[in-house]
């Protein structure tokens, strides 16, 4: 099956975007596969009802099936399609951070296959802050499973082009809509309580939350956080602040060595700089594009420099860590 790509150019006004994406939201109507953009990175779309369309998602990504979607919406009243009990949290959450990086974990509609949820009972739910993500979806008329649009294992894409490189044979369109601005996942929240439990760090920081850093998340309970994920092939070496300049000219000698820091003076010119991201928002954009491309160039090793973790820092290091193979949780 070739891929189809439909390109959005930036610039592109939101009235236009009906007519360009008339054909992917039939596609997703008829069980059919569709990877957009969202904020964070790139999603593989699926009718999140149609159980038989989402068991293909999960062959196509080669993803273990004890591992549920989150659910994409364009809107609110949306919401009593896939959620059985919409809690004064979630409803406080998602009126402060939706649309944006922000997945709420809540009681499932029955109707919500356990193909989708994993059959936990609870479904994943989200509206992407982008305009083009959320005209798809209403366009196809029912919601939209979308995991990250990689296969399993890989970094998560936040270009077309690295959702090309890893699915293109698999998939039946691509929606380009250019870099995704934040570059890492949602932050996934259970919100069936009073007080939200952080499953995975992301977008939404504990900071705009409100949640202490003592309080302990709780990854256990998202089943994505046990599998390995994230995983480039070079190997990531993890450089304190101020050092990773030093650190990747010393590693020169033993092999191809890529470069991920906020600065590049000195230099070995033996070492291939793949991005020079000041802070971990900056960090944030570049870092999964930056594993892709040691990969494309066969690298050996690759240095990131460590950014403080608060903010959005948090996320950035705990998907460091995993993709040094090391779990955090
Ligand atoms: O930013 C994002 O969240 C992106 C974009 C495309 O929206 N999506 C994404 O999906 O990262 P994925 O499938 O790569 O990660 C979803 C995470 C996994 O860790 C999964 O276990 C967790 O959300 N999750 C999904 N449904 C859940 C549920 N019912 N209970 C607990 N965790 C859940
Ligand atoms: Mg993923």
């Amino acid at each position: 099956m070739a891929v189809s790509i439909i390109t959005v150019p930036p610039g592109t006004v939101e009235a236009d975007f009906p007519l360009l994406l008339g054909q992917p939201a039939e596609t997703l109507r008829r069980g059919g596969l569709v990877a957009f953009p969202t904020e964070t990175v790139y999603g593989l779309g699926v009718d999140a009802l149609n159980q038989h369309a989402v068991r293909r998602v999960f062959i196509a990504k080669g993803r273990p099936a004890d591992n549920p979607l989150i659910v994409h919406l364009p809107d609110q009243t949306w919401i009593d399609r896939v959620v059985s009990d919409f809690t004064p949290l979630a409803r406080d959450l998602a009126d402060r951070f939706w649309p944006g990086p922000l997945t709420l974990v809540l009681a499932a509609r029955p109707d919500v296959p356990s193909a989708t949820t994993a059959g936990l009972g609870t479904v994943a739910v989200r509206i992407p802050d982008s305009a083009l993500a959320r005209t798809l979806i209403g366009l196809a008329g029912t919601p939209v499973a979308a995991p990250s649009a990689n296969v399993s294992g890989r970094p998560s894409p936040t270009t077309a082009a690295h959702v090309h490189a890893d699915l293109s044979d698999r998939i039946d369109w691509i929606i380009d809509g250019g870099r995704c601005a934040v570059g890492i996942e949602s932050t996934v929240i259970d919100a069936r309580g009073t007080r939200p439990v952080i499953l995975r760090e992301g977008g939404i920081t504990r900071e705009m939350l409100g949640v202490d850093d003592a309080e302990p998340g709780d990854p256990a309970r998202s089943p994505g956080t046990r599998h390995s994920h994230y995983q480039p092939m070079a190997r990531v070496v993890i450089a304190p602040a101020g050092r990773s300049v030093r650190t990747a000219n010393a590693l020169a000698d033993r092999g191809s060595v890529g470069l991920v820091g906020p600065d590049d003076d000195g230099v070995d010119p033996r070492v291939t700089l793949l991005s020079c991201p000041i802070g971990a928002e900056e960090l944030a954009a570049v870092l999964y594009g930056s594993l892709r491309e040691a990969d494309a160039r066969h690298l050996d090793l690759i240095v990131v420099e460590e950014v403080p973790t608060t903010g959005v820092g948090r996320a950035v290091m705990d998907r460091l860590h995993r993709a040094r193979g090391q779990d955090l949780a």
